[in-house]
């Protein structure tokens, strides 16, 4: 099967997929990287691992529709069966939808539905939460919503920073989205169409 990674940031959890699937652990082929900001070191990951990065700068276009007609071309040229959300910072519209229903996933670093959207993080923190955790689910038209696949709890500490609770939400998120995407691949609905 082979997946596309859209991300705009950092690219951690695209480098954990990565790993899995060049240690057999994940059986995909990530085919491409979307990427919706020029420079953002995910691009540097994927041309160091040799896979194509694509930047699509949505400003570039008139309209959401045709920015996503584009992207839905390039994943349909290259057999794409599986969308995996990475960090990419932009909600995703009803051409991409359409295209890949129930072939999106996403992961958030929060237990939603509680702190959807930017900086699940600093939410969690800012409302004294004594849990939060991770999130992976399915993509639909909202804001981190559509049906959870799985979620992780962590424990929020009394003197609890964003970088240390951010620490511990990538160390489940690097071992749990890879392990996820194992499970997929092995579901009928993700069959090419
Ligand atoms: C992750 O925390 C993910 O849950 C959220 O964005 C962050 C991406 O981090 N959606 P990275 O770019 O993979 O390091």
């Amino acid at each position: 099967k082979n997946i596309a990674v859209f991300a705009s940031g950092s690219g951690s959890n695209f480098q954990a997929i990565l790993e899995m699937v060049q240690e057999g652990k994940l059986e995909a082929n990530i085919s491409l990287l979307v990427c919706d900001k020029q420079g953002a070191y995910v691009t540097e990951r994927a041309k160091e691992a040799g896979i194509p990065a694509f930047v699509f700068c949505a400003k570039d276009y008139l309209s959401k529709a045709d920015y996503e007609a584009e992207i839905a071309m390039l994943l349909k040229d290259n057999n794409v069966d599986l969308i995996v959300l990475a960090g990419y910072m932009r909600l995703i519209g009803s051409t991409l939808l359409k295209e890949y229903e129930g072939r999106i996933v996403n992961i958030h670093p929060s237990l939603l539905p509680a702190f959807p959207g930017k900086d699940a993080i600093g939410q969690a923190l800012a409302a004294k939460a004594n849990w939060s955790g991770v999130t992976i689910h399915f993509v639909d038209e909202g804001m981190d919503t559509g049906p959870i696949i799985v979620q992780e709890r962590v424990r929020i500490a009394k003197n609890e920073t964003h970088e240390s609770l951010q620490r511990k939400i990538q160390v489940i998120e690097h071992k749990l989205y890879p392990e996820i995407l194992q499970m997929l691949m092995t579901r009928e609905e993700v069959e090419t169409r």
